[in-house]
């Protein structure tokens, strides 16, 4: 599968990325350890991706990054700042983070979905909140549906809407855990395109994917986990084609 650009790269703007850095983390729910420190370091403007088995700690490992689960132990730095000494809600206006559930608020349109967010967390006025949602709509190519709500869009169009949310923000890193996983397999392609496209211009992303295509074509690097470590990391040459471990192995010959 070969990944087109909803816009010609050349019209959209460019991202200046962060370097996030995760050095020995520690998280767990309760006594139970299930990140057992991991290190990953995601250069500014590239694309990690992160797969693994279920329960391997994907999703804890996100969350832990940015705070929405306090890491025990270890470090996050993001660009020169330490993020488990950022306050949450600055951490998470650098870190955007997208679900496989959109979470978008039904009674509103997709440009007003994008606008709150702007004037509740950026604090700008309904005219301006207006004019960069509707900025950010048109980089997921949504300009034409901006005046839908959400049940009047299909499920990648909604989740498009999320991301355009989350690049309100403007943020130096972004987050995505299994942004597709949800959606009918005749949508997943259209987000992948524009996950593809925020890597080529610029994003730095960590990507916890179930889709090897998508990680094979876009990732810088690849991250196999597996019971809250990090088992093997490398090019995805290393990882799909000359896998070191039997663990990731195994992994791959259940799932490609
Ligand atoms: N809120 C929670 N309370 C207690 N244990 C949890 C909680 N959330 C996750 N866990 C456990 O932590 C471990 C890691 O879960 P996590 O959701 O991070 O895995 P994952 O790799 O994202 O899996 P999947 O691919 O299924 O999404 C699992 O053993 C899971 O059962
Ligand atoms: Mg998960």
């Amino acid at each position: 599968m070969t990944y087109t650009s909803p816009l010609p790269v050349t019209e959209g703007r460019f991202y200046e990325g962060s370097r996030l850095q995760i050095d020995n983390l520690v998280m767990a729910y309760g006594d139970v350890d299930v990140i057992r420190d991991v290190s990953i370091a995601v250069e500014p403007g590239t694309t990690t991706c992160i797969i693994g088995p279920s329960g391997s700690g994907k999703s804890t490992l996100l969350r832990g990054v940015n705070r929405l689960h306090e890491p025990k132990a270890g470090s996050v730095a993001l660009a020169d700042d330490d993020a488990l000494a950022l306050k949450p809600d600055l951490l998470r206006r650098r870190v955007g983070l997208v679900f496989q559930h959109f979470n978008l608020f039904p009674d509103h349109t997709a440009l007003e979905n994008v606008a709150l967010a702007l004037r509740n967390v950026k604090k700008m006025s309904k005219g301006e909140s207006r004019r960069i949602a509707l900025a950010r709509l048109t980089e997921v190519g949504l300009a034409e549906r901006a005046d839908h709500r959400p049940r009047d869009l299909s499920g990648g169009q909604q989740q498009r809407v999320a991301i355009a949310r989350a690049l309100a923000m403007e943020p130096e890193v972004m987050l995505f855990d299994e942004a597709t996983s949800a959606l009918d397999p005749e949508l997943v392609k259209g987000v992948l395109n524009l996950m593809a496209e925020l890597a080529q211009r610029g994003m730095t992303m960590l990507v916890v994917t179930h889709e090897m295509g998508f990680a094979r074509k876009v990732a810088d690097q690849v991250v196999f986990m597996d019971e809250g470590r990090v088992v093997e990391a490398g090019t995805p040459d290393e990882i799909f084609d000359a896998p070191k471990s039997d663990r990731l192995r195994l992994f791959l010959s259940e799932v490609l």
